[in-house]
C-alpha cells in the first residue's frame, strides 16, 4: 500500500511533495528501476539534472508508469536544473529543451538554476573548458540574467515553478529585487552535520522553501576517508532512532522535515526506498531536534571537491556566512 507523502505549499500556491527521490550518481540501468519502484512505493517527487546524464533513463521509465495508468502526469512532480554551461541568456532555451525532451513531458513542475556560477563549455555543453592548470573557465554571464530567461519557461508553461540551488542570501535578494516570477525554493545541502540555520531561516522569511539535499550526508560518495562519521552510525542518531524504533537514516530525514525542508534523498533499493518514505508517523521532540542540531559542524560532504575547485569564480556562493 502506497505512503502518501505530505505536500509544502510554495509561495506560487503549486504543491510540492514534500519528500522525493533523488538521482545523482544513479548509475545507468539502475535509475530508471529506481524510478518505478520508488512511485510504486508512493514517491511522486523525482530530482533529476541534466548534468546527471540520467533525464532520458528516467524519462523513459516515467513514460512507462505514465503509460500503465499507476500515476496520472500531475500526480507527479518532476524537477531538474539547468546545468552551468547553458546559463548565457541565449542558451537558457536549448538547455532547459533538452531536458524536457530527455524526460518526454510536456511540462517540468519545477526548473532550477543549479548553481550561480556560470562555466565556459568547451566543444560540447558537457564539457567545461579548462586552463592550463586543469582549472575550470567561468563565463561571464549574471545569473540574474539567467532568472529573467528561466522566467520566461513559466509563461509559456514549460516550467511550473522554478527556483535556485547552491545560491546564498544575497545572490537571492538580488533575483527577488527584479523577479517577476519568485524562486520557490533554494535546494542546498543540509544535514546533521550542516544544518544551514541562518540560511533557511532566511528563506523561510520571504517563503522560500529549503530544500535538503545530500539529507544521509551523500553515503557511499567514493570521496569518503575512512575516519569520516558515518550518518547511519552516529551515537546520538543511533540513541534518538532506538527511542522511536526508527533507524538513523528516518531521523536525518525527519529532522530535514520537522525544520519545514522538503528533502531529497537517493536511493536504488527497494528496502531503503522504502525505509526513506516511512518516516511520516513518528515525530521528533524539541529537545531531540536542538540535540541534533547541535551536531553541526559546518561539514559540506556532497559537494566538497566540486565547490573546492570553483571558489575563485566571481559568483561562488560559499564566502559569504550563509
Ligand atoms: N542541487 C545540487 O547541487 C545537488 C547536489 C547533490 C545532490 N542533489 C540531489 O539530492 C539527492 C540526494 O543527495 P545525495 O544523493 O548526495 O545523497 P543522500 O541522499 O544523502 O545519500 C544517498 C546515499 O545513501 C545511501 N542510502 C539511501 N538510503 C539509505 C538508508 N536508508 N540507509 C543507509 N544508506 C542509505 C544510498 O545508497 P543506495 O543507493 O545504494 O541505497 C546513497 O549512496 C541527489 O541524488 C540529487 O538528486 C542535488
Amino acid at each position: 500500500m502506497a505512503e502518501s507523502v505530505p505536500t509544502l505549499t510554495l509561495n506560487n500556491g503549486y504543491q510540492m511533495p514534500q519528500l522525493g527521490l533523488g538521482t545523482w550518481r544513479a548509475k545507468p540501468n539502475e535509475v530508471g528501476a529506481a524510478v518505478k519502484q520508488a512511485i510504486d512505493l508512493g514517491y511522486r517527487h523525482i530530482d533529476t539534472a541534466w548534468v546527471y546524464g540520467n533525464e532520458r533513463e528516467i524519462g523513459d521509465a516515467l513514460k512507462d508508469v505514465l503509460s500503465d495508468g499507476k500515476v496520472k502526469r500531475e500526480e507527479l512532480y518532476i524537477v531538474t536544473k539547468l546545468w552551468a554551461t547553458f546559463m548565457a541568456p541565449e542558451c537558457v532555451r536549448s538547455g532547459f529543451m533538452e531536458s524536457l525532451n530527455n524526460l518526454q513531458l510536456d511540462y517540468v513542475d519545477l526548473y532550477l538554476i543549479h548553481m550561480p556560477q556560470a562555466l565556459k563549455s568547451g566543444a560540447s555543453k558537457s564539457e567545461v573548458m579548462k586552463n592550463d592548470k586543469g582549472e575550470e573557465l567561468s563565463d561571464d554571464v549574471d545569473y540574474v540574467d539567467t532568472w529573467q530567461e528561466v522566467e520566461k519557461l513559466v509563461d509559456d508553461g514549460l516550467a511550473k515553478s522554478i527556483g535556485v540551488s547552491n545560491f546564498n542570501h544575497k545572490q537571492i535578494d538580488r533575483i527577488l529585487r527584479i523577479a517577476k516570477h519568485r524562486p520557490v525554493t533554494n535546494q542546498i545541502e543540509v544535514h546533521p552535520y550542516l544544518t544551514r540555520t541562518k540560511l533557511l531561516e532566511w528563506c523561510q522569511s520571504y517563503e522560500i522553501i529549503v530544500t535538503a539535499y545530500s539529507p544521509l550526508c551523500c553515503r557511499g560518495r567514493p570521496w569518503a576517508k575512512a575516519v569520516e562519521p558515518d550518518i547511519t552510525r552516529d551515537p546520538l542518531l543511533l540513541s534518538i532512532a532506538e527511542r522511536h524504533g526508527k533507524t538513523c537514516a528516518q531521523v536525518a530525514l525527519r529532522f530535514a522535515i520537522q525544520r519545514g525542508c522538503s528533502v531529497i534523498t537517493k536511493s536504488v533499493h527497494r528496502d531503503r526506498l522504502q525505509e526513506n518514505i516511512d518516516v511520516f508517523d513518528f515525530k521528533l521532540t524539541t529537545t531531540e531536534l536542538i540535540s541534533i542540531e547541535a551536531l553541526n559542524r559546518n561539514w559540506m560532504i556532497g559537494g566538497e571537491r566540486i565547490w573546492a575547485r570553483r571558489q575563485n569564480h566571481p559568483h561562488y556562493p560559499f564566502h559569504e556566512e550563509f
